[in-house]
């Protein structure tokens, strides 16, 4: 458990987008891009397609984590690894054949990821959580930055955890939606380990230093579960 370290994403859905590319070199730094796809279905909101993961891979040499909030997740999580994916994330509310969209991203050679909106309980992972990478639990409902951190998804985490631990596997557990200086050593006390920052990152003064900034303020909540 020694070797657990926080990683922060920031998530382009606060860039701006006229000036991406000089966004994405300031979080050079970062562990991850956060790429939102939005279809305009699943959430109300309409965002990022193929072209964009596609034009982030040849801009950065940061992996890019796809959050893909669209319905159709079966037919199209291909376009994204083809477009450079390095970590594809499918909601559980979306996907028909779970375990077949697992097996095709981990075919590509990427990782794999399921994600659970905040109304979703955590015990719907029990048949997955041993063959993805990363579990991804929304702290807020999917569609747009600059939301409240809905608190309960403080208990989520904990029994995702802790979920893993019985069966015996360390995915990462990803938050996204409303964590901020204010809150990061607390999702990550709780056991999280991947920290999605959009607002927090690109609205401040200096985004190279606030994803420093997350990454340091987070990591003293790593001692809260690694002796648990
Ligand atoms: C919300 C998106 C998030 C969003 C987070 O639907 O999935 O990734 O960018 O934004 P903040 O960090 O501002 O809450
Ligand atoms: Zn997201």
């Amino acid at each position: 458990m020694a070797d657990h370290v926080v990683r922060i994403a920031p998530s382009i859905l606060s860039a701006d987008l006229l000036h991406l590319g000089r966004d994405l070199d300031a979080i050079s730094g970062a562990d991850f891009i956060h790429i939102d796809v939005m279809d305009g279905h699943f959430t109300t909101n309409l965002t990022f397609g193929v072209d964009t993961v596609r034009a982030c891979k040849r801009a950065s040499s940061v992996p890019l984590d796809v959050h893909m909030m669209v319905t159709n997740p079966d037919e199209t999580v291909g376009w994204y690894l083809d477009a450079g994916a390095d970590m594809v994330t499918v909601h559980y509310e979306a996907a028909r054949h779970l375990h077949r969209i697992v097996s095709q991203v981990h075919a590509h050679g990427a990782q794999a990821g399921v994600v659970l909106n905040p109304g979703t309980p955590a015990c719907v992972l029990e048949s997955i959580i041993e063959d993805v990478d990363m579990v991804l639990l929304m702290s807020v409902d999917p569609g747009f930055g600059g939301q409240s951190f809905i608190e309960t998804t403080l208990s989520k985490i904990r029994q995702v955890r802790a979920m893993a631990r019985e069966h015996g596997v360390e995915p990462l557990i990803e938050v996204d939606g409303g964590v901020s200086a204010a809150n990061v050593e607390t999702v990550v006390a709780a056991g999280a380990d991947v920290i999605v920052a959009g607002s927090a990152v690109f609205k401040s003064d200096d985004p190279a230093s606030e994803v420093t900034r997350l990454r340091t303020l987070g990591t003293p909540g790593l001692a809260a579960w690694n002796v648990q």
